[in-house]
């Protein structure tokens, strides 16, 4: 029988019950909503609108249920429509009338979105300390290979020199970038929506800044229809963990180019690779692919949720019960992957030999050939056009910059000295980057430093 039979005079269809059910994923906050009940009958006792007793019956009920949940004595009734009635239902059954107070001046509008809200509270804490291992990963990685030169790329197209620690350290800063948004999502969310009621808040004399401490909220909503309408928080999350697994496939389309033979820059582990069932030689990165290919599903929750919401009226539409399924795969999404790549990373072998053999191929010292030219006085767009000519003509002579004869670069031009090799030997050009952010070893120490200190901040 269900909770409004009162008003109905039959049953509801049993195909409109199955499609009406959220239990089968709501299911998942009977801690959340437990202890936003316990909060609830704590104010309502205090508060004299229960009777003392009875909010003391209640939360020794809701804490025997939370105890048979957890210990898996009390398993979920796939029939009741969803987590907020299965609990209610529970602790009748359990302490008789009392339980039947619990939802005096609430409704299950205010109930999810409370739940809700307590939920991804922790799923971004969750989140934050994962990526914050992922970062100390790759400064533990970036930190072995502060000197080792490979070539960096537009246009994936060899460009200039840096090193593999300061590529690495690139990821460090877009995964900060990702905390903050993280942190500022779940500072967002942190006020306390339960008071609004169905929409139009009570005629209670509630305490809802009591509720909001109990429960560790950092104030209360301040428009009752806004507090159970409202689900910005759940698309803010969605987009930081959007932009967050954006980050995860990029460097994952990264690993996927070095691992191939044509790059070679790193070898996986074999634990976190996989084979191919015909072709022997195979190691194949999945990992990684998985990963690019997640970021799409991730994409799709944060849509999912935009799309829900954009034609509703005020104030809850069942539409909303959609909200769960999205939010909830884009944070265990990202959590999978994250779980995942973080052991790759620790344990990925890079191969500084085939980086610094990439890195003499493709004139990725060219700048700095004019760069010596401008600080003899060369105009810096003659010597550009100078130095693009001697690479024409390493081209057509197959070699390269450093091995070209000294005349071939005074025919061109007579400021070029003997000093030219030293000048454009690969590890000068990296070393010489000290501008603040720049690939010089010193300089990618210090990121380091920095980055590891941000994340031990908090
Ligand atoms: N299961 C519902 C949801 O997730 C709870 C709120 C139901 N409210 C209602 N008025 N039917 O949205």
């Amino acid at each position: 029988m269900k909770l409004w039979a009162g008003r109905f005079s039959k049953e509801a269809d049993e195909r409109v019950n199955d499609f009406n059910s959220s239990i089968s994923f709501d299911s998942r906050m009977y801690r959340q909503d437990i202890a936003g009940s316990i909060a609830h009958a704590t104010m309502l006792g205090e508060q004299n609108i229960i009777a003392p007793s009875e909010s003391e019956t209640i939360i020794k009920g809701l804490k025997s249920i939370l105890s048979d949940l957890d210990s898996g004595k009390l398993a979920f009734d796939p029939e009741a429509e969803d987590i907020h009635m299965f609990i209610e239902a529970e602790l009748t059954a359990r302490i008789g009338d009392a339980g039947k107070r619990l939802h005096t001046a609430r409704s299950r509008n205010d109930q999810v979105a409370l739940d809700i809200r307590l939920y991804l509270r922790e799923a971004a804490e969750g989140l934050i300390s994962q990526v914050k291992e992922l970062i100390c990963s790759l400064c533990n990685q970036a930190e072995q290979h502060t000197e080792t030169v490979m070539p960096g790329y537009t246009h994936l197209q060899r460009a200039q020199p840096i090193t593999f620690g300061h590529h690495l350290m690139a990821y460090c800063q877009m995964l900060l970038r990702d905390i903050d948004r993280l942190k500022d999502a779940k500072n967002r969310m942190n006020v306390m929506p339960l008071g609004s009621c169905a929409l139009a808040g009570t005629t209670y004399p509630l305490n809802r800044e009591r509720v909001a401490e109990l429960l560790g909220f950092s104030s209360v909503t301040l428009n009752s229809l806004d507090g159970v309408s409202d689900r910005d928080f759940c698309i803010e999350l969605a987009g930081a963990v959007s932009i967050l697994m954006m980050h995860l496939s990029r460097l994952s389309e990264e690993i996927i180019l070095w691992c191939s033979w044509e790059f070679k820059f790193i070898e996986l582990d074999d634990a976190f690779a996989t084979g191919s069932s015909i072709m022997p030689q195979k190691k194949n990165p999945d990992i990684t692919e998985l990963v690019r290919g997640k970021t799409g599903r991730v994409y799709g929750d944060l849509n999912t949720l935009l799309t829900m919401m954009k034609g509703l009226p005020l104030a809850y539409n069942k539409d909303m019960q959609e909200d769960k399924e999205a939010v909830f795969d884009a944070v265990d999404t990202a959590a999978l992957c994250l779980k995942t790549m973080i052991p790759m990373i620790d344990t990925m072998k890079p191969i500084p030999s085939n980086m610094r053999r990439a890195a003499a191929k493709g004139f990725i010292n060219a700048t700095d050939a004019a760069d010596y030219l401008t600080r003899k006085g060369v105009p810096f767009r003659d010597a550009y056009k100078i130095t693009g000519t001697l690479v024409a003509q390493c081209i057509e002579k197959d070699t390269t910059l450093e091995e070209l004869p000294l005349e071939d670069y005074k025919a061109l031009c007579g400021e070029f000295e003997e000093d030219i090799y030293q000048a454009i030997s690969l590890e000068t050009c990296v070393k010489g980057r000290t501008v603040v952010g720049g690939p010089a070893p010193e300089r990618v120490k210090e990121q380091i430093a920095a980055v590891r200190a941000a994340i031990q901040e908090e």
